[in-house]
């Protein structure tokens, strides 16, 4: 039935952004002398082995991720969201393009310094792990599409190789316990953690 009551109105806006509450990842990928880059992202998702990255062309990474198609998709915490905003402003691609200056990008190679983090060997991929980051997934790169109709951004498709979890985290071996694990969530540009767990669902195991 339709709904026709005035308490559920409804308004059409036109947000510039549709970020509306996804984790923050670390994405760390090879530069061309095999230093590592680390760019902040929030456009990911996973099923199964595969976890599907969005990122722009105008980045570092994926330009990274086109010469060397490896990575880690590292979780940071909601406590360590000032280290996240801190690789804000920056960029590992120079010259730094236009629309990135225009945004107030500068141009920093070392990351891990800027953002005040430690690298960590990976076992299975050449990027470093981020040590803080309590859920770290080395991943191989297995496509890269470039949408006909949105040319500006790339759908990286990659599969999980190994997973590493801070010892806390970890329930009955494989499991990771969500009591404990919270994701640092992007909320339309703002950062929060999670609130209360509400309940969960029929097919959990924990
Ligand atoms: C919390 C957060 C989330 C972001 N999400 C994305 C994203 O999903 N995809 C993307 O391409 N850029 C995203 N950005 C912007 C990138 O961090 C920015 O493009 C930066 O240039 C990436 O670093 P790089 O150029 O060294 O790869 C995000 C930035 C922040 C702070």
């Amino acid at each position: 039935m339709i709904n026709s009551s005035n308490k559920l109105k409804t308004k059409l806006v036109k947000p510039k952004i549709l970020y509306y509450g996804t984790p923050v990842v670390l994405l760390t990928t090879l530069n061309e002398d095999e230093s590592v880059n680390i760019s902040p992202i929030s456009s990911s998702w996973g099923l199964g082995n595969c976890i599907v990255l969005g990122l722009g062309l105008g980045g570092k990474a994926i330009e990274n991720l086109k010469s060397h198609p490896e990575c880690v998709i590292n979780l940071p915490s909601p406590s360590l969201w000032q280290n996240v905003e801190k690789l804000a402003p920056f960029t590992g691609k120079n010259p730094v393009p236009d629309y990135k200056i225009a945004n107030g990008f500068t141009y920093e190679k070392d990351k891990y310094t800027a953002s005040q983090l430690t690298p960590e060997e990976s076992l299975s991929v050449k990027p470093t792990r981020i040590l803080e980051c309590p859920i770290q997934i080395e991943a191989k790169v297995m496509d890269i599409r470039i949408p006909d109709y949105y040319p500006n951004f790339g759908i990286i498709e990659t599969q999980a190789k190994h997973v590493h979890a801070h010892e806390n985290l970890v329930l009955n071996e494989n499991h990771i316990d969500p009591e404990k694990w919270s994701p640092l969530i992007y909320n339309f540009r703002h950062y929060f953690g999670l609130g209360n767990e509400l309940g969960k669902t029929y097919r959990a195991e924990t």
